[in-house]
């Protein structure tokens, strides 16, 4: 997604401008060529060769410096930029950007690129709240900026309140939204299940499954970075909830599969890589159970097969845990449960599968046509499936 992609990081001066350090790094990581340009202030906070040493690149500061490769900078870089972000902004290069103000590099370099322009506000909460910040992002909003964040948290004067940087994961998530806008999925609404559904016992136990959610939260990002609209219905799981998706939290496979039956009626696929339970307690004690001196026997009940019932206008891929007979068991959960696609995995492998960061995965057709994938990352994994899933959306 960020791959020779040219990103044009402003920062500028406050106590948040560290945290810059980190998001340029990881931008670097990910393949993205990044420029940074900070303002003089920025410098008071966190010196220049940071910047340089981690992006491997030249730092713009001055307007006028002989000894920089850029011709015209301002002009060069904001022609250069796929994406302008400033993280950290404060209200005054806020407030410069609202009036068209056009004193520092960075401001020059705004106002002369076409380039979308992502901006993540920190700084003290009341100085985010004053009506003239708040009007100043009005502005900036009416004219096509995206802001990220601020969030809640302790602030440079020790207090707490809304004026923290947002996270990086956060701020990158928005880049590749951004970047990803006219994909190959844009104006698609994908439905994505994830993770594995609690079924409670008493109030303090549950049935519950080994999965992860990763693959299920790789795929919500995957479709938001190649411009699809996304819901995401998640079972409890300890992952970061992306950034630009619609977040549906469920726990309980009834309660999946009634936020499934709302999602889909505007939906062009559903993708269920949630491992939903097929069976719950039949009683749930509103008590907690207490312990006996002999052995216990749940009663269990079927759960609904949510993706079985779920009729539709819509692409249906379902995935399927097996650890034997492979290909054939998946075969047979496509033709039961009428889907289009299925991505079936190993769960005995222990290289893949629930829990890990990659998975080796073979994807099934209705014709028949079997696609075994390599060991992969999930988000890799994921965007093969999406790859299918699109070639399916554009026959329809
Ligand atoms: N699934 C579902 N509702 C259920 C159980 C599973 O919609 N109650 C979906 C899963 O999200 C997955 C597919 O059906 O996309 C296959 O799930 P899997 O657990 O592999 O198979 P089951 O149908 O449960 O069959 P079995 O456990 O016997 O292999």
């Amino acid at each position: 997604m960020l791959k020779e992609k040219t990103i044009v990081l402003g920062v500028t001066g406050s106590i948040a401008a560290y945290k810059a350090v980190d998001i340029a790094s990881r931008l670097t990581q990910s393949g993205a060529r990044v420029d940074v340009i900070m303002t003089k202030a920025a410098t008071e906070f966190v010196t220049p060769v940071t910047f340089q040493a981690i992006t491997g690149r030249p730092v713009v500061i001055e307007m006028f410096s002989l000894s920089s490769e850029f011709s015209i900078e301002h002009i060069s870089l904001a022609e250069a930029a796929d994406v302008i972000v400033i993280a950290p902004a404060t209200a005054n290069i806020i407030a410069k950007l609202a009036a068209g103000i056009a004193d520092d590099m960075l401001c020059c370099t705004v106002l002369a690129s076409k380039a979308p322009v992502i901006v993540a506000p920190a700084m003290d909460a009341n100085m985010f709240e004053n009506p003239v910040t708040q009007d100043n992002l009005s502005k900036l909003k009416t004219r096509g900026f995206i802001t990220v964040g601020p969030v809640s948290g302790r602030l440079a004067s020790g207090k707490e309140g809304l004026g923290c940087l947002a996270d990086a994961t956060d701020i990158i998530g928005t880049i590749c939204q951004v970047l990803g806008e006219n994909s190959d999925l844009a104006g698609k609404h994908i439905v994505v299940t994830a993770g594995g559904t609690q079924e409670p016992i008493d109030p303090v136990r549950c049935l519950t499954n080994r999965s992860s959610g990763k693959m299920g939260y790789a795929l919500a990002e995957a479709a938001r970075d190649r411009g699809a609209k996304v819901t995401l219905i998640t079972a409890p799981t300890w992952l970061t909830k992306p950034i630009g998706v619609k977040i549906i939290d469920v726990c309980t496979a009834q309660e999946m599969h009634q936020a499934v039956e709302d999602a889909v009626l505007q939906a062009d696929a559903l993708i269920m890589a949630a491992a939903v339970a097929d069976y719950r307690p039949v009683r749930k004690l509103d008590e907690k159970m207490k312990r006996k001196d002999i052995g216990l026997t749940l009663e269990l009940e079927r759960t609904p097969d949510i993706l079985s019932g779920i009729r539709g206008d819509f692409i249906k891929v379902g995935f399927a845990a097996e650890s034997s007979n492979l290909v054939e068991n998946a075969k047979q959960k496509l033709q039961q449960k009428g889907l289009d696609l299925i991505v079936a995995n190993d769960i005995t492998a222990r290289d893949s599968g629930f829990g890990a960061d990659n998975n080796r995965v073979t994807i099934v057709d209705r014709e028949g046509k079997i696609d075994s994938l390599p060991l992969l990352p999930k988000r890799e994994v994921a965007d093969n499936v999406l790859d299918k899933v699109a070639e399916l959306l554009d026959k329809r």
